[in-house]
């Protein structure tokens, strides 16, 4: 016989979820991205698709900027219907100041560069203090200093930064390779790491192949990297 006649009504789990999801989302600050593209946009697509499901909550994308008026990327954007520009940029100080000057007019709060080709100036990045992140698909080192990352297997996997870092990867034959999500400085690809996630490279990968498999993986990170930031620099977690 139970002690106690009084009988609890058992909340649903569903309503329980439902309701922490509820007033965690309210104790968020709400996230304007600006996402800078150059190409296929399929990070863009999946930050995208992670405010629409609320996986990425209270978050919208403000505005989404092309280098490139062909960017797949742009048809993207535009077929969701958010904010998508083509910015030429042919003579890059006059771009920066441009683009400096939509992100404040579209109150961004973090810029995504998702895929975007172009260097950034110290003086542009000034103008909004570690409020830019970068993915680029290589391991790149905690100490922006270092040239060599170790892996989870122990190896050393040499920091593959600039340009066609996949292939670097491949023409290194090194075993494992994977993303990185870090904050914009000057340095190219050398800023504070948000987080990364490892690939393994498989005999035959091309690199088509491995940056397929480097995207999928991509399309998780940088929706972590977001959460992280916002987690960080608006809530002053660690
Ligand atoms: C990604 O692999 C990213 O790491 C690199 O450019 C690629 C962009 O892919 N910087 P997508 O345009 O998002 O498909």
């Amino acid at each position: 016989m139970p002690r106690c006649a009084v009988m609890v009504e058992p909340v649903p789990r569903a309503d329980v979820s439902q309701r922490e999801s509820l007033s965690r989302e309210q104790a968020l600050p709400h996230l304007r991205l600006g996402v800078l593209i150059s190409g296929s946009g399929t990070n863009l697509q999946a930050i995208i698709e992670a405010c629409a499901s609320g996986r990425l909550p209270a978050a919208e994308i403000a505005l989404v900027v092309s280098n490139v008026a062909s960017a797949a990327g742009l048809q993207r954007a535009l077929q969701h219907r958010l904010p998508a520009l083509y910015l030429p940029w042919r003579e890059p100080e006059e771009s920066e100041q441009r683009l400096a000057a939509l992100l404040e007019l579209f109150r961004v709060d973090l810029v995504v560069l998702a895929g975007w080709m172009r260097i950034l100036s110290a003086g542009f990045l000034e103008r909004f203090p570690r409020r830019v992140i970068n993915l680029h698909p290589a391991l790149l080192p905690d100490d922006p200093s270092a040239n060599v990352h170790i892996a989870s297997d122990g190896s050393a996997i040499p920091a593959f930064r600039g340009l066609h870092a996949i292939r670097q990867a491949l023409e290194a034959g090194v075993k494992v390779t994977g993303s990185t999500v870090h904050y914009v400085t000057p340095a190219v690809d050398a800023g504070p790491v948000l987080c990364r996630a490892e690939v393994p490279v498989l005999e035959g990968d091309s690199e088509e192949t491995l940056h397929e498999r480097v995207k999928a993986v991509e399309h998780e990170l940088i929706i972590e990297a977001i959460a992280r930031w916002r987690a960080r620099e608006l809530l002053g977690q660690p």
